[in-house]
């Protein structure tokens, strides 16, 4: 006898109704729940409640050293997001037992992306509290918000819970947006990651933090500078976050190319250009889209459940080929 045909007819709807509600709640937890992507601000209360002030802590450390550090952090999660979706691909170093060609060495990232370090100390904190808990691309996420909180700008609540990957992808890589793109391109290559105009004027305006390298500015560097030589991204307030940049465009007097080109281009008056002045005349706006924008970036392609792995040492894949 079959034992599905030995439960009671009113078992059987306690049953149907049963799946029923997991199925609407699951659906209910998709739409509203943390956001789309399956992530969760409140991933890891239980497994590790105190992923937050770890990770707060050790920024705080290595910003009184390096006060660039914020800034540097924050474009580290922008050039995860934006290869292979945010799974903590750029922070693999190259390993040929793995397979594993880094994307550190891509022209985005060579002798540019920085912060390094502070990760692999937030990673080794985190080994120590909570083994094997928190991922490498979660820590890039939380140490954005963080980055971003330290420096003056708005908070979030950051959605939690992506997995790491275990492969690189450096024709990605080799795509992230350039100084020297036009603004019909960055618009492209922010479309192709689900980001509209808005959260492209909202996230360029991180540039009111941190350093850029002369070789890369609009004015180039000076005779004798060396390409390497360092300029403030945000010549009035270099190390806060605020509203500032827009003003700075405003005045034509962005560092980068790409930055300018939210006002200059052809396309930018029936565009970008509408979303800068409002950015600029107030800082509320600003930081309520910036939040926003940072949380749909987050949002992409992140690997999540059985998906990927808890990384150990966020520079190599736990397990080995050989
Ligand atoms: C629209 C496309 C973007 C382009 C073309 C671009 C380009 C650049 C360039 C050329 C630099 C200087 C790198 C160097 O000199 O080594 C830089 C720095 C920086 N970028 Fe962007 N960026 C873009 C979007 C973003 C986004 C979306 C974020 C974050 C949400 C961001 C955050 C930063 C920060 C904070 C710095 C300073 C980093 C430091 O001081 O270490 N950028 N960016
Ligand atoms: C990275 O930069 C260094 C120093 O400028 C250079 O020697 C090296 O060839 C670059 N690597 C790649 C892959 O471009
Ligand atoms: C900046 O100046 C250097 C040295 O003169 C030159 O090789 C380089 O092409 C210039 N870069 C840009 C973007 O104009």
């Amino acid at each position: 006898m079959a034992r599905s045909s030995s439960l009671s007819s009113a078992a059987r709807r306690r049953l149907m109704l049963t799946v029923a509600l997991v199925l609407a709640l699951s659906h209910v937890a998709h739409v509203h729940g943390g956001s789309r992507a399956g992530l969760s601000s409140s991933f890891y209360d239980s497994s590790c409640p105190s992923t937050r002030d770890i990770v707060r802590r050790v920024i705080q450390d290595a910003r009184v050293a390096d006060a660039r550090i914020p800034a540097s952090l924050i474009r580290l999660h922008f050039h995860d997001c934006f290869a292979n979706g945010c799974d903590g691909s750029l922070l693999l170093d190259d390993d040929i037992f793995s397979g594993i060609r880094t994307e550190k060495k891509v022209p985005g990232n060579n002798r540019s992306a920085r912060g390094f370090n502070v990760v692999d100390d937030i990673k080794r904190a985190l080994e120590k509290a909570c083994p094997g808990i928190v991922s490498c691309a979660d820590i890039l996420a939380l140490a954005a918000e963080i980055s971003v909180e330290l420096a003056g700008g708005p908070s979030w609540s950051v959605p939690l819970g992506r997995r790491d990957g275990t492969k690189t992808n450096i024709e990605s890589a080799n795509d992230l947006p350039s100084p020297f793109d036009s603004l019909e391109i960055l618009q492209e290559k922010f479309r192709n990651m689900g980001l509209d105009d808005t959260d492209l004027v909202a996230l360029q305006g991180a540039h009111t933090f941190g350093r850029a390298q002369c070789q890369f500015t609009q004015r180039n560097c000076t005779a004798g500078q060396g390409r390497g030589t360092l300029v403030n991204l945000d010549v009035v307030t270099p190390d806060v976050f605020d509203n500032e940049y827009y003003d700075i465009l405003l005045q034509g007097l962005a560092q980068l190319r790409s930055d300018q080109v939210m006002l200059s281009d052809p396309i930018a008056e029936a565009t970008t250009a509408p979303i800068v002045r409002r950015f600029s005349s107030s800082q509320k706006d600003f930081f309520k889209n910036f939040a926003a924008s940072m949380i749909k970036m987050g949002n992409i392609r992140p690997l999540t459940r059985k998906d990927g792995e808890i990384r150990k040492n966020c520079r190599r894949v736990n397990k080995k080929l050989y």
